[in-house]
């Protein structure tokens, strides 16, 4: 048995995000009479709960009587929800800026909004940076922001606009927001806040509804997921997973992002044992080096690691496991790049997301030198991109032969339909074989390191 790992340290119990509220944009955009329902574009870059509050706002917009998501060319409002993980995150939404103001400048009175991450991050600082910014919300207190618009464009609403009927077949449900961790590299809890959890019921009941509508696969979200806890009755993740299992007409079931110190066997008991769960876990681990775990705050040994994923693994059948690595975090020898090396070389991992380490201003890690060179980073991103690519090659090569069910979600160019295993690779049917979902089971014909190809002969379910 592992020893129990620490809680937030108290160097770290202090942290407050920036109240964003609080800094009122002074900026008055021009609005001119329509004649018509108003129009937004919405465009996200950056994780899952990104994806979910996009869907999120669309929903709001529609409330207020505006067409939600729209093409930009159709639109009058263009809002981008931000990230600011990265530095380079931070880039392509300036980037994409850059190309909404030329689309402002060729209709007046477009107007473009920014919420997500980065508004919470840069404040107001981004309203006198970027002139051609009208508004400026937090994502997670978007009243104010709809009350105004609701206010500006009254003469144009006409009441709550219904959403076009929707074929989606997957959807993110958030059920948590924030992060307690403070891992020292991450700026997420400054921008997302303390952990809050929704009560079971609330996502079971928005699970019931998106399944009325036809989503047939549901992925939870909380960027440290794993840490779940019913507001009222203190219900975990495997009694969240349970109680989400039993809507009806759910098929799939996912979850993301789960912190190794809080995956218990409780929670593998329960992917084993829920039907609808699907043998896939994101367990990210960062590095494989136990003084650079500890440089980053991550409160595991590289031991601890590998016991709780022995322990996955031996609980739930089938299971594919991916994870999130940083190369090149502060003082990184060669020694502890080495450790990472042979962590990916003993689990082998189904898909590793790996990212060179960028700065954030105002982590713990930011007062430390970013030593790094930028080559050097590069060339350890690339040796563990192609040991990767091996491992994940050897894996799916390994499957050929078996049967794995496909939820079809579309159709390549050349008529194949495609989907996602339950282990969440992506597969490739025979053309003209099945439909947009359509439950199949196939037999695996070939592999590649990112997707299988399987024979004609499918039974759809
Ligand atoms: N809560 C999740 C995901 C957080 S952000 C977790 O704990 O794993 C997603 C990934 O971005 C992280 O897993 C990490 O690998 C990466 N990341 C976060 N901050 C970063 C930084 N400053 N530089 C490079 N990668 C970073
Ligand atoms: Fe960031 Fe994830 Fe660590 Fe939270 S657990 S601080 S989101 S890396
Ligand atoms: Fe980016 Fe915010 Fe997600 S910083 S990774 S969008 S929580």
């Amino acid at each position: 048995m592992t020893s129990p790992l620490p809680v937030l340290s108290p160097s770290a119990r202090g942290f407050r995000p920036l109240p964003l509220s609080q800094r009122s944009p002074a900026r008055r955009p021009i609005v001119p009479l329509l004649g018509r329902p108003p129009r937004a574009h919405l465009w996200h870059i950056g994780c899952q709960m990104n994806e979910a509050d996009h869907e999120m706002l669309a929903e709001r917009f529609a409330e207020i009587g505006f067409v939600p998501d729209v093409a930009l060319d159709d639109a009058d409002l263009a809002v981008l929800v931000t990230c600011t993980v990265r530095q380079n995150a931070e880039q392509k939404v300036y980037g994409k800026f850059r190309e909404l103001t030329e689309w402002k400048r060729a209709r007046p009175g477009r107007a473009i909004a920014m919420t997500g991450c980065m508004a919470v991050e840069h404040g107001s600082a981004l309203l006198r940076r970027l002139p051609d910014l009208d508004y400026l919300f937090d994502v997670r207190d978007s009243d104010g922001f709809f009350a105004r618009l609701q206010a500006i464009h009254a003469a144009d609403l006409d009441g709550p606009v219904s959403m076009p009927a929707s074929d989606r077949l997957l959807a993110y449900v958030s059920v948590m927001g924030g992060c307690n961790e403070m891992c020292t590299y991450c700026i997420v809890p400054f921008v997302r806040g303390r952990e809050a959890s929704r009560p079971v019921a609330e996502v079971v009941e928005e699970v019931q509804r998106l399944v009325d509508r036809g989503v047939r696969e549901v992925t939870l979200l909380g960027q440290n997921v794993n840490s779940y806890r019913d507001p009222r009755s203190g219900a975990g993740l495997p009694e969240l997973l349970a109680a989400v299992d039993g809507v009806p007409g759910l098929w799939r079931l996912r979850f993301l992002t789960s912190h190794p110190r809080n995956a218990v066997p409780e929670l593998f008991a329960a992917m084993r044992d829920l039907p609808t769960v699907c043998e896939q876990l994101h367990l990210p681990v960062q590095a494989g080096d136990d003084r650079l775990l500890r440089r980053m705050r991550r409160l595991y040994t590289v031991e601890e690691y590998l016991e709780k994923i022995a322990a996955a693994r031996a609980t739930v059948p089938g299971l594919a496991l991916t994870t999130d690595i940083i190369v090149g975090f502060c003082a990184e020898s060669d020694e502890e790049f080495g450790g990472t090396v042979r962590l990916l070389e003993s689990v082998r991992f189904d898909t590793v997301h790996l990212q060179a380490y960028s700065v954030r201003p105002g982590t713990a890690a930011a007062r430390r030198p970013d030593d790094v060179p930028l080559d050097e980073k590069k060339r350890r991103l690339n040796h563990l991109l192609e040991l990767q690519r091996r491992i994940a090659l050897e894996r799916n090569r390994a499957l050929i032969g078996t049967t794995v069910q496909v939820l079809v979600e579309g159709r390549t160019e050349d008529g194949r339909p495609y989907g996602r295993t339950r282990q969440g690779k992506i597969a490739l049917l025979a053309a003209h074989s099945a439909v947009a979902g359509q439950l199949v089971t196939a037999r695996v014909g070939g592999a590649t390191a990112w997707q299988l190809s399987l024979e004609a002969e499918a039974a759809a379910a």
